[in-house]
C-alpha cells in the first residue's frame, strides 16, 4: 500500500520538487538568529525543494522547521536526520568501548536508549551505525566502529540497526538508522581519513562488505556513502558498489545519502569536472541523497533537460526517500516526533543513566592484574587519584557527541569519591590538565603518591584526539605521560593505570610496569561510576579487544586475522629468511579477544559431534567452561576455524563464533557451537561465495592468541 501512495503523490510532483527530495540542508542556521542565510533556507524549504535536515533538534526547533515544509505545496514533510552515535542526552561508551562487551543485548539496548532520546526531541534518523572495519589504529574514526573483525562487527552491525529502529519502523520510540560509510572508508592508505583505498575485491568482500550486508538484512532503512575512493573511484560516484553489489546483488530498497559535500568532492578528488559533472556521475552511480552539497539543487534539472539523466533515475531516489517518510508515518503526523512532554519525560528518565552505566562497566578492559591488585578492598586505606585525565568530564563522552550534557557527566574522581568507604581516603593531584605535566606537577604528584597505599592513574587521550579528522601518525600514550607514570613509579606504590582514549594506544613502559591496568576507553555520561565499579569489585570486568593492540608502530596494519606466509616464524631461534621484524617482534601487546577477569577460567572436554561432515550437515561442537576462581563472572569464549587448504589462502583463524557466559565459583557450563556450512564458506576467486572440502581446525580460547582447545573434522562433497 506505501508503494502505492508513493507512485500517486510521484505522480504530482515537478521535477523541482524531486529534485527537492533528494537535496538535504545542515539546518544550524535556520534555529539562530535571523541571518540571510536563514531567509535563504526558509525559503528553499517552503517552495519544497529540501527534502531533509540535518543538525536540527529538539521539539521546538523541529516543529517550527517541519512548519516551514508544510507549507510548501504538496506539504511533504521533511526528514531530520542527526550524527546520534553513542547517546543522544545521555552519552554511552564510544561504538568500539561497547564493542569489547561482546554483549550483543546490551549493544542493541543502548542503541535503543539513544533512539528513543532523540526520537523524543524531534529526531527522525541517525547517521548510524558506522559500521566501517578499521584495521589501522591511526584513523581516528576507528573509535566509531565496532573493531577489525567481519564476524564480530556483523554481528554488531545488527544489533545496533535493530537497536536503533526498533522492531518496526515508525514507533515514536525509534529512529531510522543510517549503515555508514559505504565503503571501505576504514582501509584509508596509512590510516590518514579521507585518503584513498585500495583494495583487491576478495578482500572487500571478504571483510569489508559483511558488516554492511549483515545490516542490509537486518532492515537499515539507510546507508551512507563515503568520502574515499576505491581503487580509483569515489564510493560516492561508485556505481559498483552502490548498484552492482547493494541495490542489485543485495536488493536493498532503503536509500543512499551522501556523506557532507562528498558529492562536491568529487571534483577536488579529480573524478569531475565540476559540481555539474560531479551530480551526474553521482545519481548515475546510485547516491540518493546529497548531503549539504547542493550538487542535486543546482544541476539535476538542467542535467535531465538536457537528456544527460533520466527521469527514472531521479524518480528512482526520490521513490525511495518517501517510501521512508511513508513508513515513518509522517504524512499521517509529521509532528509525531515532537511532542514536548515526551522530550521531558523520555530525556530525564534516569533508567537511561543506569543503561549506561552497565554498559559502561561492560566495556572496560582489565589488561593487567599483578598479584590480584583488583579489585581493591574496602579496607582502611589511602588512595591517591592522579593524571591529567582524572577529574576529566568532557574528555569522558569522547568524540560524536550531539546533543550531551556534560557538566553531569561523572569523572574518575566524582566516581570513586561516590564510592569509596568510611574508613578510605582520597587524594588528588592532577599533574596538569594538558597531557604534558611540569617538574613541579610531576613532583607534587609524587609527593601525593607516597603519603598513599595505592595510586589510581588517569592516563590517556583527551576527546580531540580521536574521531573524524583525528588520524595519528603517532598512537603511542601522547605527551609525556610515561614520564609522569615512570615518576610515580619510582616510589614502589601500586599503580592502577586507566586508560582513556578513543583508539588503541602504544604504552608497552606502562604494560611492562603497572601493577594494574585498565582500558577504559571514553565511557560517557557515567564513566567514573563504571571505572569505580570496576575496581572495588562490584563488577567484574568482562569485556574483550574487538582490535589487535600493536607493540610498534612499524607493526600497522596488525590484526589477527593474518594469512600465513611461505615462511612463517614459530619461534624458531634463527629468524633468518623468515617473516619478521629484525627489530620488533610479530606479536601485538595484546591480542584481538584478550582480556581478563578478577576470576579465572578452565576449558576442558572438547567434543565434536562428527569428524566428518557435508554442506548438508554441521558440526555439534561441545566444551565445558568453568570458573575455578573467587569471584562470579562472565568469560567470552570464542571459536575460531581455520580452512587448511583452498583455493584462496584463507585467515590462520577466523573468529566464527562466542558465548559470553556468566558462571559462579565453582560452577560449570557445557557450552556448544554449532558449525554449518555458512560458517565454512568464503569468497573465491569470483567472488562467490562456497565452501570447498578438506580439513578445518577448530580452536576454542579466552582470546585470539590463547588457544585452549584444539580439534579438527573435514569436510567432503
Ligand atoms: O554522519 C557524518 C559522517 O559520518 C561524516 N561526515 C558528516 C556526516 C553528517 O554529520
Amino acid at each position: 500500500a506505501i508503494s502505492q501512495k508513493v507512485d500517486q503523490l510521484l505522480k504530482q510532483m515537478t521535477i523541482e520538487e524531486k529534485v527537492g527530495q533528494l537535496n538535504q540542508y545542515t539546518g544550524k542556521a535556520l534555529t539562530g538568529p535571523a541571518s540571510e542565510k536563514k531567509n535563504d533556507l526558509q525559503t528553499e524549504i517552503v517552495n519544497g525543494w529540501v527534502g531533509s535536515m540535518l543538525n536540527v533538534k529538539g521539539v521546538k526547533n523541529t516543529r517550527e522547521v517541519q512548519a516551514m515544509a508544510l507549507k510548501s505545496r504538496l506539504k511533504i514533510p521533511l526528514l531530520f536526520g542527526l550524527d546520534v552515535i553513542h547517546g543522544y542526552e545521555v552519552t554511552f561508551p564510544i561504538p568500539l568501548a561497547e564493542a569489547a562487551s561482546w554483549d550483543l543485548g546490551a549493544i542493541k539496548q543502548a542503541a535503543h536508549v539513544a533512539a528513543e532520546e532523540a526520537a523524543a526531541s524531534g529526531i527522525h534518523w541517525t547517521f548510524a551505525p558506522m559500521v566501517d572495519i578499521a584495521r589501522d589504529p591511526r584513523w581516528g574514526r576507528i573509535m566509531e566502529g565496532a573493531g577489525e573483525d567481519p564476524y564480530l562487527g556483523s554481528l554488531i552491525a545488527r544489533a545496533r540497526v535493530k537497536g536503533f529502529q526498533g522492531e518496526k519502523l515508525g514507533g515514536t520510540d525509534a529512529v531510522m538508522a543510517c549503515a555508514k560509510h559505504f565503503a571501505a572508508y576504514g582501509a584509508a592508505i596509512a590510516g590518514r581519513d579521507y585518503a584513498a583505498v585500495e583494495m583487491s575485491d576478495h578482500e572487500l568482500w571478504q571483510t569489508y562488505l559483511p558488516p554492511f550486508k549483515a545490516a542490509a538484512e537486518a532492515g537499515v532503512a539507510t546507508f551512507m556513502n563515503s568520502f574515499n575512493t576505491l581503487n580509483g573511484i569515489p564510493a560516492t560516484g561508485n556505481s559498483y558498489l552502490q548498484r552492482d553489489i547493494l541495490k542489485n546483488k543485495w536488493n536493498y530498497n532503503g536509500f543512499i545519502v551522501s556523506d557532507w559535500n562528498s558529492i562536491g568532492e568529487m571534483s577536488i578528488w579529480g573524478y569531475a569536472n565540476d559540481l555539474k559533472d560531479a551530480a551526474e556521475k553521482a545519481i548515475i552511480a546510485g547516491s540518493d541523497m546529497d548531503m549539504e552539497g547542493s550538487a542535486y539543487r543546482k544541476h539535476l534539472v538542467q542535467l535531465v533537460k538536457e537528456g544527460k539523466v533520466a527521469v527514472a533515475l531521479i524518480d528512482d531516489a526520490v521513490k525511495r526517500i518517501l517510501y521512508k517518510k511513508f513508513e515513518l508515518g509522517l504524512f499521517d503526523d509529521p509532528y509525531k516526533f515532537s511532542d514536548e512532554k515526551r522530550e521531558q519525560k523520555v530525556i530525564k528518565n534516569p533508567k537511561n543513566r543506569t543503561i549506561a552505566r552497565a554498559m559502561a562497566r561492560k566495556s572496560i578492559v582489565l589488561l593487567k592484574n599483578d598479584a590480584d591488585l583488583l579489585p581493591l578492598a574496602k579496607t582502611a586505606q589511602t588512595i591517591a587519584v592522579i593524571g591529567p585525565l582524572a577529574k576529566a568530564k568532557r574528555d569522558m563522552a569522547g568524540s560524536w557527541i550531539v546533543n550531551a550534557d556534560t557538566v553531569s557527566t561523572v569523572s574518575l574522581y566524582e566516581g570513586l569519591s561516590a564510592a569509596v568507604g568510611k574508613n578510605q581516603k582520597l587524594l588528588f593531584a592532577g599533574a596538569g590538565t594538558a597531557l604534558s605535566s611540569t617538574d613541579a606537577e610531576i613532583a607534587e604528584a609524587v609527593a601525593t603518591a607516597r603519603q598513599a597505599d595505592v595510586v589510581v592513574l588517569a592516563l590517556g587521550e583527551t576527546w580531540d584526539m580521536s574521531g573524524e579528522s583525528k588520524s595519528r601518525a603517532d598512537i603511542h600514550l601522547p605527551g609525556d605521560q610515561v614520564k609522569l607514570f615512570e615518576a610515580i613509579q619510582k616510589t614502589g606504590k601500586p599503580i592502577i593505570v586507566t586508560l582513556m582514549a578513543g583508539r588503541p594506544m602504544i604504552f608497552n613502559e606502562i604494560a611492562d610496569k603497572a601493577a594494574a591496568i585498565l582500558y577504559t576507553w571514553w565511557l560517557g555520561s557515567e564513566a567514573g561510576n563504571a571505572i569505580s565499579d570496576v575496581i572495588f569489585g562490584n563488577y567484574n570486568p568482562s569485556a574483550k579487544l574487538p582490535v589487535t593492540f600493536p607493540r610498534a608502530m612499524g607493526q600497522i596494519p596488525i590484526y589477527y586475522g593474518q594469512t600465513n606466509t611461505g615462511r612463517p616464524y614459530t619461534n624458531q631461534k634463527n629468524k633468518l629468511y623468515l617473516s619478521v621484524y629484525i627489530d620488533e617482534e610479530n606479536t601485538p601487546r595484546y591480542a584481538f579477544g584478550y582480556g581478563l577477569s578478577y576470576t579465572k577460567f578452565s576449558y576442558s572436554d572438547l567434543k565434536l559431534s562428527k569428524s566428518e561432515i557435508t554442506d548438508a550437515d554441521s558440526v555439534v561442537l561441545s566444551f565445558k567452561l568453568t570458573n575455578t576462581g573467587k569471584y562470579a563472572g562472565e568469560e567470552v569464549a570464542q571459536l575460531y576455524l581455520r580452512d587448511e587448504v583452498a583455493s584462496i589462502v584463507r585467515p590462520l583463524k577466523e573468529l566464527k563464533d562466542f558465548a559470553k557466559v556468566l558462571l559462579k565459583p565453582g560452577e560449570s557450563k557445557l557450552i556448544s557451537f554449532v558449525i554449518n556450512k555458512e560458517k565454512l564458506s568464503f569468497y573465491n576467486k569470483d567472488l562467490k561465495w562456497i565452501t570447498e572440502p578438506g580439513v578445518f581446525q577448530v580452536m576454542l580460547g579466552s582470546s585470539s592468541d590463547q588457544i585452549l582447545l584444539q580439534s579438527k573434522f573435514t569436510l567432503t562433497r
